[in-house]
């Protein structure tokens, strides 16, 4: 059967040399006898296989000694909860962006800790409801002296808005960067930490990979539960409990994938990939992309047609999905559009989507 062209935000495309390679060492892996999702944690396969997998991606990020990476379940959504857990003490204050769906869900979650603690929590700039959609300009931010910690979101996934500079907040930065991570050049090095569901840029779901500088970790809560404390991951390398073991081999197959592809190849071919669609976008007024141009994401181009037919978009998503497009419907919340096009989505996928639009159009213009 031939492979969709999966438009999917998450879990979305991997790429099929990964696919392949996991296929063929389903059921043995490199003459062990078993699978990665049988052999121990503690054995010195699988323990090959997570350090090779820590290994790639620190390199690929360009981080030292001073940096940890670690395997948290519950997602991205976890990390919400976690950090505020770990870092918003009592009397303390955080900023938080509210850029957008994630980013609030984010901060709902500090507030939460907020009132129980007695800490506090700053709306640092908002334009999560704006329409077009976008990301604070770099004088909207308002960040707290001395605040514990500054959260926002790097992409919007959502919305399709992708923070394209990011601000000087004066105390560690950290990021959601779920659905951009590793998608673009980037300093690494700016943040205190960084995280990801591993759905969409990097492997399977089940985890968020989290990259946290150790000094940070050390300074979390430790009242708080084992498994929710950073140090935990930290000091016994993802390993205090059996951890994810088949999504971090296939987060390090993707990312030995990339660092195959080089990373800069792939970030030139993410921009082009999204640059083709906005350019049909931009092509006339029978579509209209949903972000502000300055802050167009290139993983998730968003946009609709006639500024909102719902029977046209349901028909384009309908017939797109005939021809093997799937995923191309919004995020349930916001209606409209959305090609979701991470590192592993081919470019041959972005160029039947453009074909398939200039034919709607022609057809339904
Ligand atoms: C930017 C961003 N943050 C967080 C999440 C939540 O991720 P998870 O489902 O891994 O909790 C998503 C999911 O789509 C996302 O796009």
């Amino acid at each position: 059967m031939a492979r969709a062209y999966n438009f999917s935000a998450g879990p979305a495309a991997l790429p099929l040399e990964v696919l392949q390679e996991a296929q063929k060492e389903l059921v043995d892996y490199k003459g062990t006898g078993m699978s990665v999702m049988e052999m121990s944690h503690r054995g010195k396969d699988y323990d090959a296989i997570h350090g090779e997998a820590i290994a790639t991606f620190k390199e690929l990020c360009g981080l030292g000694d001073d940096w940890a990476v670690c395997f948290v379940q519950g997602g991205a959504s976890m990390q919400f909860a976690m950090i505020a857990m770990n870092f918003l003490k009592a009397g303390a204050t955080a900023d938080y962006g509210k850029q957008g769906t994630w980013s609030a869900k984010a901060l709902k979650e500090a507030q939460k800790l907020a009132a129980l603690r007695g800490a506090s929590v700053n709306v640092a700039a908002d334009c999560q409801k704006d329409i077009p959609t976008r990301q604070p300009s770099a004088s909207e931010w308002k960040w707290t002296p001395g605040a514990a910690y500054s959260h926002i979101c790097s992409n919007e996934t959502i919305s399709g808005a992708e923070l394209k500079e990011f601000p000087e907040t004066g105390s560690p930065l950290f990021c959601d960067m779920s659905s951009d991570i590793l998608s673009c050049e980037r300093d690494y090095s700016r943040f205190g930490m960084f995280y990801a569901g591993a759905q969409k840029n990097l492997g399977p779901s089940g985890m968020a990979v989290v990259a946290i500088r150790k000094e940070l970790a050390e300074k979390g809560d430790d009242r708080i539960p084992t498994m929710l404390q950073y140090r935990t991951y930290v000091n016994e390398n993802s390993l205090f409990n059996t951890p994810p073991t088949w999504g971090i081999y296939i987060f390090g197959e993707t990312m030995k994938w990339v660092k195959k592809m080089g990373k800069e190849n792939l970030f030139k071919l993410n921009a082009e990939k999204a640059k083709k669609i906005y350019d049909v976008i931009d092509s006339s007024e029978f579509w209209t992309g949903t972000a502000v141009k300055e802050f167009r994401s290139n993983m998730n181009v968003t946009w609709r047609i006639k500024g909102g037919d719902e029977d046209l978009e349901k028909k384009f998503v309908a017939e797109a999905g005939a021809l093997g497009m799937s995923s191309l419907k919004g995020h349930r919340s916001v209606g409209g559009l959305r090609a979701s096009i991470y590192n592993a989505f081919p470019v041959s996928g972005v160029d039947a989507l453009v074909g398939f639009m200039k034919d709607f159009e022609k057809r339904n213009g």
